[in-house]
């Protein structure tokens, strides 16, 4: 008998063709994000699940379980699931490093742009029908910040970051990094993270959340950012104290914000963030391009071949769990 793999969300009916030749596919029936708390009785007998980023696959989970042997989520972060539950049973979990490396490197950089430049507040400012002959146009009319030649400072130097850092070198910026295992690239300047904060218009955030990211940026080191600075987040929420960033925001400290990811998603309606003009929101839409997200879901899905065909996943975020284990066909 094939196993049965879960599905959490519809995906493209011929990226699945090959899957679906090896095992039986079992789409979720209801809307609502996998959970412990919510856990439908059609997973329960399932050998893997193929799941989102909204979907929590915490310990619990896990232990409810007993026939799961593999997790493929699409998506490269694995936050929203435990990952020492899944290798502490040998259980692969796959995930999609690489593929959106572009777009969210890309939306970062919008963010960026459109934080300095008060895009968010000019379009509300044109819709609202205020702008009027009257004030069409004065020499301090809507002034923003500079990008070009500024001080870019990475918090974190993947592939992402590596990928801001192209980006900014079109704009002649000078660009700083940090990253927990200090890393040479070409034309940015590795520095520890209190000289970067203190020195840097623009901070973009690139780091994974995990127990040593949660609350990097807390309100100490918010304070040290340089006054007038602008703080973008493409990243994860929890990586941002994001009360502390509204009261860095409200003082005058900080110039502007461009945030892709929040503490909780979706945002609450009643987090500072959402009043503050300065801040540009995203509903966390860094990979969202046509082509990113086919990437990702080809990618999910090769993990998922290959482990319902008792192969290693190509791209597995616990590859411990391969120890010992015979290498791929
Ligand atoms: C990921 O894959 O982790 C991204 O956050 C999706 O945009």
């Amino acid at each position: 008998m094939s196993a049965t793999v879960y599905v959490t969300r519809p995906l493209p009916q011929e990226l699945l063709t090959a899957l679906a030749a090896v095992c039986e596919l079992r789409l979720a029936s209801g809307e609502a994000p996998l959970s412990s708390r919510n856990l439908p009785a059609e997973v329960r007998d399932c050998a893997g699940i193929i799941c989102l980023l909204t979907d929590q696959i915490d310990a619990d989970l896990v232990a409810a379980l007993p026939q799961l042997k593999f997790v493929s989520s699409i998506s490269v972060g694995v936050d929203h699931i435990d990952v020492d539950a899944l290798t502490a049973r040998s259980i692969a979990l796959g995930h999609t490093p690489g593929v959106l490396v572009d777009a969210t490197a890309d939306l970062a950089f919008a963010l960026l742009l459109a934080a300095a430049r008060r895009l968010g507040e000019a379009d509300r400012f044109v819709r609202a029908g205020q702008w009027r002959a009257d004030n069409a146009w004065s020499p301090d009319f809507f002034l923003g910040k500079d990008v070009s030649g500024a001080t870019l400072g990475l918090i974190g130097m993947g592939a992402i970051g590596q990928a801001v850092a192209r980006r900014a070198a079109g704009f002649g910026m000078r660009v700083l990094s940090w990253n927990r295992t200090p890393r040479a690239v070409a034309g940015v300047v590795a520095v520890p993270l209190e000289e970067l904060l203190a020195n840097s218009d623009f901070v973009s955030v690139h780091v994974a959340r995990t127990q040593q990211t949660l609350g990097l940026l807390d309100a100490a080191r918010i304070a040290q950012m340089k006054k007038g600075a602008v703080l973008i987040n493409t990243a994860r929420g929890g990586i941002v104290d994001e009360q502390a960033l509204a009261r860095a925001l409200d003082s005058g400290d900080l110039y502007a914000a461009g945030l892709d990811v929040y503490d909780s998603e979706p945002l609450s309606p009643g987090s500072p963030l959402l009043t503050h003009p300065r801040v540009v929101l995203a509903p966390h839409i860094g990979s969202a391009t046509a082509a990113t997200r086919r990437a990702m879901v080809t990618r999910a899905l090769d993990n998922a071949l290959a482990a319902v065909t008792s192969r290693q996943m190509p791209y597995c975020a616990n590859p411990q769990v391969y120890e010992g284990a015979p290498p791929p066909a």
